[in-house]
């Protein structure tokens, strides 16, 4: 049996090519925010949404190579247009945090999913992603309550968006799904 790869499920691997497309969506629509916020000058929270976005295409990626890795194939689909205006940085920040409990919902049915074929790695390989989506909400959670607390002054709303241009990219390692660029996948 040596050498032989156990193919995913038609089911899992398209449930798994769907949240790849989802995930490149994410980064679609984080590009769309960082953009409508660079034309308000608002370029600190459009530093956050840059590396929001970066980080969505390496949640792809994670997909990409786990079916590959799993003997599957990836098959891209067109990706949706996003928004292009929001009526307040609040906003944008509220559709973030709806969006980002869209994305949990997505990984933990297919968590579920997997669970139910008995496909206990694919089942152990969205625990990295599990683990991410709660870092996701209380992220975009955390914005929410500091421009809630802002309220009108224009003053505190610079101070945050210059806050959110301390934000540095940091490559994340998806346990199984990744190969960062010059390093080893744990
Ligand atoms: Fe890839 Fe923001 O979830």
């Amino acid at each position: 049996m040596e050498g032989i790869i156990i193919m995913l499920t038609k089911k899992i691997e398209a449930a798994l090519n769907d949240q790849l497309n989802f995930e490149l969506y994410s980064a679609y629509i984080y590009m769309a925010m960082q953009a409508h916020l660079r034309f308000q000058g608002l370029n600190g929270f459009a530093n956050w949404m840059q590396i929001q976005a970066q980080e969505e295409s390496v949640h792809a990626m994670g997909f990409y190579n786990f079916i590959i890795d799993r003997g599957g194939k990836v098959v891209l689909k067109a990706i949706a247009q996003p928004k292009t205006e929001w009526k307040s940085v609040l906003a944008v920040f509220e559709n973030t945090l709806e969006h980002e409990c869209i994305v949990t919902s997505r990984i933990n049915n297919i968590a579920a999913l997997a669970e139910s074929e008995k496909d206990f790695a694919t089942r152990n390989f969205m625990q990295w992603y599990i683990g991410e989506q709660v870092e996701e909400e209380s992220n975009a959670n955390g914005i929410i309550n500091d421009l809630k607390l802002a309220a009108n002054s224009k003053e505190t709303l610079l101070m945050l968006d210059r806050e959110r241009a301390q934000r540095v990219f940091a490559f994340p390692l998806i346990p199984g799904g990744m190969k960062a660029p010059g390093a080893a996948a744990p």
